[in-house]
């Protein structure tokens, strides 16, 4: 009997295998009028004081032998500006909640120290502050969010923030920050109100945040410089849909310029599993929680649209990204993890939901930039490289504020161990010069897949195409080979009169561009 059921799966099995690797997944892309612009925020970044993404990461100090502006890493900033990051968040995380910005300005030397009490306890002395943050981001010609301490900060405290930051006329905070050296404001327009009030924020519930936020959103004045501060409240933890829908209900619409949420792909807090050395069966749980964000944000966006129908509440993803057991040898407190395929293909998926939802996800963050988590960038001393994942993101910066181009998918299936995924994700845009793009990517760890799109109702005459591809999913960038994975240029279509024909590679991504 046993016998007789293996023989009839084996034969299932084999015949769906060989029947989807025949089949053709059809996209269809509209040419909308009504679509969204894909807001540029979607590809924002994240740099907490967490291990060694601020010092020795972004910041080395003047006195450093690495070649440095003020401090900063010119070759940290020569790569994040050519990578077009839209808009950085800082301190944190769970150290925004324990951050009091007065410590951080002012002559170095004098500055106090504190310990940092979630990420190694390790002692911060405060050398990067908020002038530093805030130049950096001027160097970068990228938009500052700062989050604000709502954990363990005053209502005054982060008042004073907003004014030392945006005041320009005479004020005891504009006339201390002049004082250090800085005559202009910087106008920030966008600040978190608290991190994770579910949690390392304080532990609240989401009836008390909301209380609490009012309270601090109140204060936080706008000195009519910036054109309306864009104030973001602490947001749910991944499926905890009540705690969007106790904001959305408690909180004025007016005092609310974004809801946030948190998720992370992780397949189990207690045992992440390893960031290079695993297996295709940890590869499809990590997959399966990415992807898990489709799911996530359409419903959370379904709770705004309730009290929202007019989208004017933007939803922030303000941090996302693969989680791992941290590299051997290094700080458990300083999720220091190295960056395969498998990031690049988690993040292409993420940034295609992401796109297809641009109406509502205005803004979000990945976790983190430089060293940390899913980090775009990591360095050892003098050196730096650049992960997967940041070549992903440059590939995408061409969707930033171009409009979003609906698409239709009936996606093949990767199966894995009798479980599925959809395997192909795809999003699409035209920028303002008429190019149409298409980011497609093959999730399945194991299978090509073909693909056609009709390009006919888009007017392109001519595609070319860029692929991140490689021959291991734990195929990696590393300090002795930094250029293994980098994108290349893609010639596996043909463009049969207006039918374009694809075939892309397992755990790839593509971007074409038509014109
Ligand atoms: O990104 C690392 C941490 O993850 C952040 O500090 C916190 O907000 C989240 O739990």
């Amino acid at each position: 009997m046993k016998k007789t059921l293996l023989l009839v799966f084996v034969f299932i099995f084999c015949n769906q295998s060989v029947f989807s690797q025949k089949e053709t997944t059809v996209i269809t892309i509209k040419n909308s009028e009504n679509a969204p612009i894909i807001n540029r925020n979607i590809y924002g970044h994240f740099a907490e004081h967490l291990g060694r993404s601020i010092y020795g990461g972004f910041f080395v100090g003047d006195t450093s032998k690495i070649p440095n502006t003020n401090g900063v890493r010119n070759d940290v900033v020569a790569a994040l500006k050519a990578l077009k990051i839209p808009n950085l968040r800082w301190p944190g995380g769970c150290f925004a909640d324990t951050y009091h910005w007065k410590d951080g300005i002012g002559p170095k030397e004098e500055r106090p120290t504190i310990v940092n009490q979630w990420w190694g306890g390790v002692t911060e002395d405060n050398s990067f502050g908020t002038h530093d943050f805030l130049n950096l981001c001027e160097l970068l010609g990228t938009e500052p969010y700062l989050a604000g301490n709502m954990g363990s900060g005053t209502v005054q405290e982060l008042a004073d923030w907003v004014q030392y930051v945006n005041f320009g006329g005479k004020s005891p905070m504009s006339d201390l920050r002049v004082k250090n050296g800085r005559k202009e404001p910087w106008k920030v327009k966008i600040w978190g109100v608290g991190n994770e009030a579910w949690g390392c924020g304080g532990n609240m519930t989401a009836d008390y945040y909301s209380g609490e936020y009012r309270k601090y959103a109140t204060f936080m004045s706008d000195w009519d410089n910036t054109g309306g501060l864009m104030r973001v409240a602490s947001g749910a933890n991944s499926a905890d849909y009540n705690w969007t829908e106790t904001l959305m209900k408690n909180i004025p619409g007016n005092m609310l310029g974004g809801v946030a949420l948190h998720h992370y792909s992780v397949i189990d807090w207690n045992k992440k599993g390893s960031d290079v050395d695993f297996t295709e069966d940890l590869y499809f749980k990590t997959m399966t929680q990415a992807l898990k964000m489709e799911e996530l944000v359409t419903k959370h966006s379904a709770i705004m649209d309730k009290y929202d129908p007019k989208k004017k509440i933007a939803l922030v993803v303000d941090e996302w990204g693969g989680w791992y057991d941290v590299e051997k040898g290094t700080n458990p407190g300083f999720l220091y993890q190295q960056n395969t395929m498998r990031d690049a293909v988690l993040a292409g998926a993420t940034l295609n939901i992401f796109n297809n939802h641009a109406d509502r996800v205005r803004m979000a963050n990945l976790a983190q930039c430089v060293n940390v988590l899913q980090a775009v960038i990591l360095t050892d001393k003098t050196k730096m490289l650049l992960t997967p994942t940041y070549h992903l993101m440059q590939m995408y910066n061409v969707h930033q504020d171009a409009k979003l181009l609906p698409i239709t998918i009936n996606s093949p299936l990767y199966t894995y161990n009798g479980e599925t995924l959809p395997a192909i994700s795809a999003s699409a845009s035209k920028d303002k010069n008429g190019s149409v793009h298409i980011s497609l990517v093959n999730v399945d760890a194991k299978k090509a897949n073909k693909i056609e799109i009709d390009l006919t109702e888009l007017g392109i005459k001519t595609v070319s195409g860029t692929i991140l591809a490689s021959s291991k999913l734990q195929d990696h960038n590393s300090f002795e080979n930094p250029t293994k994975i980098q994108p290349a240029v893609f010639k596996g279509f043909e463009n049969k009169k207006g039918k374009l024909e694809i075939t892309i590679p397992p755990f790839s991504v593509l971007m074409l561009e038509g014109k």
